[in-house]
């Protein structure tokens, strides 16, 4: 099979498509043909090795895992022997996890992973739109404890995670005001937010106004200024801290009434699930930036490098095969 092999840590040019064997599943996992994945924010951030604590948990020199990738939809070809929760033709997306490997023409996967059935009449392009700004949003918002009619600002919100979070916050029935730059003010309002600031122009912690939630999907914000713009009992979630200003975050909701959420995110099956549903509701959209063949990964990772992609960018494969 064709794999985007990522040969050592670096530009985008360290990406070389090349022929691997094609793995077989374990008997607990599902062999999936993969027809899109997405190049995703953390999957740029592993090539470049950024921050370099990269390098001492994903290997020294290059990934030991070396197909990057998490984030999968397609049809699952074959299972292992012990496998029940899904049959050959299924449908399905989610993520790899820690295995990684999406960035692939087939994967094997755990039934027990983040998986579930594509939501009816999603094409795998929009499916691979969803999990990974998806499973994000959805732990962060989560800690945030919303509830109808409180003020949530999004910060970042014409990214993976900010389209996401807008849609997810609406659901939950919160006034959502969105930050991103003015030319992506329709794509946020279309997305269901009442409010939107073009961080451009004006800095949200200077209007005046006291948020229940403030959720910086992308960590440029200043945190301090942030707080101040809380009410008292308000939460900060952080998508994107570094350790400094986790440990910040810790120290000021010991000490204080604010509350700060970071780290690392949890996402499950169910997670999936409730994404299946809510998309066949009508309640949650795929956004799409650019769509890539794998041949064109490099391209791909480019574009994820400038910071500025509007919800997601695509990898498209095996419809040429
Ligand atoms: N904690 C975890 O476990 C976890 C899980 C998943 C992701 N993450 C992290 O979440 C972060 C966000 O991921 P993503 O894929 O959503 O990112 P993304 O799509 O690249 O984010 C793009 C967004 O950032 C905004 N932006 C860019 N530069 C800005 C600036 N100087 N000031 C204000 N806004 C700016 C863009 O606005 P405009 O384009 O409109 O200018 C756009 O809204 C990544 O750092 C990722 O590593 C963390």
């Amino acid at each position: 099979m064709k794999a985007a092999i990522c040969t050592s840590y670096g530009k985008p040019e360290v990406l070389q498509l090349k022929n691997v064997e094609k793995p077989t599943p374990k008997d607990d996992q599902i062999l999936l043909k993969i027809y899109s994945s997405s190049v995703t924010s953390g999957d740029a951030r592993i090539r470049r090795a950024d921050p370099y604590i990269i390098r001492l948990i994903f290997g020294f020199k290059r990934p030991r895992k070396s197909i990057l990738g998490v984030v999968v939809a397609g049809e699952v070809e074959s299972v292992g022997n012990n496998v029940s929760k899904f049959k050959v033709g299924d449908k399905v997306f989610g993520t790899t996890g820690m295995s990684f490997g999406a960035h692939a023409q087939y994967q094997c996967i755990s039934e027990e992973g983040t998986l579930a059935v594509i939501p009816e009449n999603m094409s795998y392009q929009a499916a691979a739109a969803i999990p990974f700004g998806g499973t994000a949003a959805l732990h962060f918002l989560r800690k945030g404890e919303i509830s109808k009619g409180q003020k949530v600002l999004v910060f970042g919100a014409s990214g993976a995670l900010g389209t996401a979070a807008i849609q997810l916050a609406k659901e939950r029935g919160a006034e959502v005001t969105a930050v991103c730059s003015g030319g992506n003010a329709n794509l946020v309002s279309d997305l269901g937010a009442d409010k939107v600031i073009d961080y451009t122009k004006t800095d949200f912690t200077q209007n005046g106004v006291k948020y229940d939630v403030i959720f910086d999907t992308v960590g440029k914000s200043s945190f301090s200024k942030g707080m101040k713009s809380l009410k008292k009992d308000g939460t900060m979630l952080l998508a994107s801290a570094s350790v400094g200003l986790m440990l910040r975050g810790a120290f000021s909701s010991m000490f204080g009434s604010k509350k700060v959420h970071s780290g690392v995110i949890k996402e499950t099956a169910e997670d999936m699930r409730f994404f299946k549903e809510l998309i066949e509701a009508g309640k949650l959209k795929a956004v799409v930036d650019k769509v890539y063949s794998l041949e064109e990964i490099s391209l791909a990772h480019a574009h994820v490098d400038g910071g500025h992609k509007k919800g997601n960018v695509i990898i498209s494969m095996n419809h040429a095969l």
